[in-house]
């Protein structure tokens, strides 16, 4: 069976909410935006893990909270596996970061697996971590720096990370990461600035800078949605390609289920700072369970119509991370809510062995 290289346990992200001085004078509480606010989800080696959901629900603070680019205000990242190379093994303080927060059995086996807590180590040991997990960002056009040629920008990682023996050998791993990008030949492209280039040779140039250090475990924050939908193809086959020849792992953001059904293995339904639903990506888009995912599903055109289904649209207005509902935090919307709903938060239920829902009707059914 595949390691987990990413295990994330009750994950928050909470962010404080300044306030004016008269605010501030007539309330005492501190208010937080809980952009993510509370979960869990492993991702095994060479997986295309998928979160989805709508704008604001916490998917791009996920993927930089495992990369520790933002701070975790609670839960756990442990990063591991295939992932970790043995010169980070050997590294002590990584080792004793297992040691020093953990129980003895569970640093134990956290060690056994190769396997460091991302949440507790030092931002500069974070660093060299670091260098195995990399981020494709959304916009091409804003991610690189105009001024800069596309060798500087490809090259940038191993400059920051004082990586390569010389500048012979930067420029070797910089036409590496190129190629391994589809930019041949790499010559043609290096002195380039991105305005010289294509929507989607952009893209694969932030490709490559993700690629240029070799990791084994790829943030992609909807790399496709900026791009024309010819272009989309590619870069997801480009991406898929990668997975299969450099054994990379992908933590998946989209909003688009239709990019998620047709490019990820196991899918995560997110809403307000929450997974609401967990399993095998056909199962969960050909059978959903959560009524949030269900009126997902409903609005994504189907190009035969005889597949159409009635569209649920939700009531209500786009909710607000700094005042979550209590008890499930869906129920101001849910076409389905009873009266528990309102009351009670649900726990994650199992409907099948790898598919589980957080909804009271499941509850009976399923096995918590
Ligand atoms: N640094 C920050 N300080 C305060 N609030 C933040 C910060 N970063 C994100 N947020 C808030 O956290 C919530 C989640 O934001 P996030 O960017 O993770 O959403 P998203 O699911 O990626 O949305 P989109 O699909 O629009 O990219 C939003 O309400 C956002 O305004
Ligand atoms: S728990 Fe209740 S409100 Fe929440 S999704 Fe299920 S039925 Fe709807
Ligand atoms: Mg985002």
């Amino acid at each position: 069976m595949a390691k987990d290289i990413i295990k994330v346990k009750n994950l928050e992200v909470w962010f404080s909410v300044r306030r004016g001085f008269v605010e501030s004078l007539t309330s005492k509480d501190q208010l937080y935006v809980k952009a993510v606010d509370g979960i869990s989800f492993d991702i095994k080696e060479k997986e295309i893990f998928c979160l989805v959901g709508e704008s604001g629900c916490g998917k791009t603070t996920t993927g930089k909270a495992i990369l520790r680019l933002v701070e975790p205000t609670g839960g756990s990242v442990k990063y591991g596996g295939g992932g970790l190379t043995p010169a980070m093994m050997k590294d002590a303080a990584i080792r004793t970061v297992a040691k020093k927060f953990l129980s003895k059995a569970e640093a134990e086996a956290d060690l056994a697996a190769n396997r460091v807590d991302v949440r507790r180590i030092s931002k500069d040991k974070m660093k060299m971590l670091r260098q195995r997990m990399q981020m494709i960002f959304q916009d091409p056009y804003e991610s690189l720096n105009p001024k800069q040629s596309i060798y500087d920008i490809v090259a940038e990682p191993l400059v920051v990370n004082n990586l390569g023996k010389n500048e012979a050998d930067r420029e070797k791993r910089v036409i590496k990461a190129l190629e391994d990008a589809g930019l041949r030949p790499p010559k043609d492209f290096m002195w380039r600035y991105p305005h010289e280039v294509s929507g989607g040779q952009r893209q694969r140039v932030g490709i490559a800078g993700a690629l240029v250090l070799e990791p084994s475990f790829l943030v992609a924050d909807e790399p496709v949605s900026m791009l024309d939908v010819s272009i989309r193809s590619e870069i997801l086959k480009l991406m898929l390609d990668l997975r299969d020849k450099k054994g990379l792992t992908y933590l998946f953001i989209t909003h688009d289920l239709g990019v998620a059904y047709v490019f990820s293995d196991r899918i995560g339904i997110m809403y307000l700072g929450k997974i609401v639903e967990l399993g095998p990506t056909e199962e969960v888009i050909k059978g959903p369970r959560h009524p949030y995912t269900k009126a997902l599903i409903s609005v994504v055109p189907k190009p035969d119509p005889r597949l159409k289904t009635e569209k649920i649209i939700l009531k209500g207005e786009r909710p607000d991370p700094a005042h979550i509902p209590p008890g499930c935090r869906f129920h101001p919307r849910c076409p389905s809510a009873m009266e528990i709903c309102s009351q009670k938060e649900p726990e994650p239920m199992y409907v099948s062995q790898e598919h589980w829902v957080s909804c009271w009707l499941e509850a009976g059914e399923a096995k918590k």
